[in-house]
């Protein structure tokens, strides 16, 4: 069969990788994809970009494709299901009503509130006296957020009044443009962060193991935000007892409301949680796909084929499917250029990814390039290096040894990741 992904990122590497090893896939078309992938004769790059709705869904009916999976959010948030679905192609993802979930801040806390879903107290702001005069109400810390897609970089978790009142001017003053023309600013909330992902069908859903990111720049969880430095599976702050809690109280029932409300999800629904001292979970925010970089660990640790519960999703068997984990753990480091996340590196020749292959990890492409046949610098985050382990202490200690043999000039990389759960 052949499989059509669209995306370029490591997330993309790594479902593209674990869909190779399905028997009953022949050939995966990744578009555009990234050069990390040729290493797998069943994957080809397709020169068709993630906005190219038209190109995609042409290519799709031409190529006899099974099957479209979408990783990234912004096709989705722009309808890509909806426009597949019309011309009677399959294809994993959430129709666009569902997609604001993530598409909107404002929407998503809406659809909570409205749901009982727990998550921060909030309000939504278009005008900057109203915002300005909530944030002197309120005090810090405090947390601002750009309503649009602004690629991880439109939350401020204020820790003083000054730097909200700052980041409200700065956003409705067109920091992030259309994005940043409405603001949530909610709560602050104590606890421990965890990525919850589950496969959903409807009515019906299915847990992936738990992981947990660090969105931090640098070692101790400080620095700038960042779309993810590092992640790991599983996440030891969701017991047995909150992962019950959290398809109890949070994962059936955004699904159930979703689907009462008119727009069923079918695909990856990513709940970023914040898990208080008495175990209580709260919503931090909903994405609509997997995580990048939890989806480099997870699919380490995947041990069943990734493809046959796709298919249950969108055919709407799921309850049919079933997934089985590998024992202990996984992590991924990414290794970003030096100008993350503010800028990025081009150009700068790679060097000692097979020997870190050579041990015990599989790294995984993200921001690179072939020219000339060397590999070079292409972005901010360039690479996630990944490894198992029977504990987090091997599966860090056999990445971090990969992560030693890679180079380029102005590379980094934090040796801290998976600390929270060591
Ligand atoms: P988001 O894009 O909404 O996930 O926000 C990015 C990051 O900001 C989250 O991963 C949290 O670390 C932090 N954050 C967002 N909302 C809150 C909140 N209400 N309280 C504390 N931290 C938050
Ligand atoms: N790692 C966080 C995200 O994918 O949004």
């Amino acid at each position: 069969m052949h499989i059509l992904l669209i995306g370029s990122g490591g997330r993309e590497h790594a479902m593209a990788w674990k869909l190779a090893q399905s028997h009953e896939v022949s050939r995966i078309s990744v578009a555009p994809g990234n050069p990390g992938m040729l290493h797998d004769a069943k994957i080809t790059q397709v020169p068709l970009e993630v906005s190219d709705i038209d190109g995609l869904r042409n290519f799709a009916l031409t190529q006899d494709v099974h099957l479209t999976v979408v990783g990234p959010e912004a096709p989705l948030v722009a309808g890509i299901v909806d426009d597949f679905s019309a011309h009677d192609l399959r294809i994993f993802g959430p129709h666009k009503a569902a997609a604001r979930l993530e598409g909107s801040k404002a929407f998503a806390k809406d659809f909570m509130a409205r749901n009982n879903i727990p998550t921060a107290a909030y309000d939504t702001f278009t005008e900057l006296d109203a915002a300005q005069a909530f944030i002197e109400k309120h005090g810090a810390p405090i947390v601002i957020k750009a309503d649009g897609l602004a690629a991880g970089k439109g939350v401020v978790v204020a820790q003083d009044k000054q730097e909200a009142l700052t980041a409200v001017e700065s956003m409705l003053g067109g920091q992030f443009g259309e994005a940043s023309a409405q603001l949530v600013i909610e709560e602050f909330l104590a606890g421990e962060e965890a990525s919850f992902i589950a496969v959903v069908s409807g009515r019906d859903c299915l847990a992936l193991a738990s992981s947990q990111d660090h969105k931090a720049r640098d070692e101790g969880d400080t620095g700038p935000n960042t779309g993810g430095m590092g992640a790991y599976s599983p996440a030891p702050v969701v017991t047995d007892a909150v992962h019950t809690h959290v398809m109890k109280d949070i994962v059936q029932p955004t699904i159930n409301a979703l689907a009462d409300e008119g727009m069923p999800f079918t695909g990856f629904l990513y709940v970023g949680l914040m898990i208080d001292k008495q175990g209580q979970a709260r919503v931090v925010e909903y994405n609509v796909r997997l995580g990048d970089p939890e989806t480099q660990p997870l699919m380490m640790r995947l041990q069943s084929d990734l493809l046959p519960l796709l298919d249950h999703a969108v055919d709407g068997s799921l309850p049919e499917a079933s997934i089985e984990w590998r024992e202990g753990s996984a992590i991924g480091i990414v290794m970003a250029a030096g100008e993350y996340p503010a800028g990025s590196s081009h150009g700068k020749p790679i060097s000692g990814i097979e020997d870190a292959e050579s041990g015990q990890c599989k790294v995984f492409h993200a921001g690179t390039r072939l020219v000339d046949q060397q590999l070079v610098t292409a972005g901010g985050r360039v690479l996630c290096v990944t490894a198992t382990g029977d504990s987090l202490a091997q599966a860090k200690q056999r990445a971090e040894l990969g992560a030693a043999c890679i180079f380029w000039e102005g590379c980094r990389y934090r040796r801290d990741i998976g600390h929270r759960a060591l």
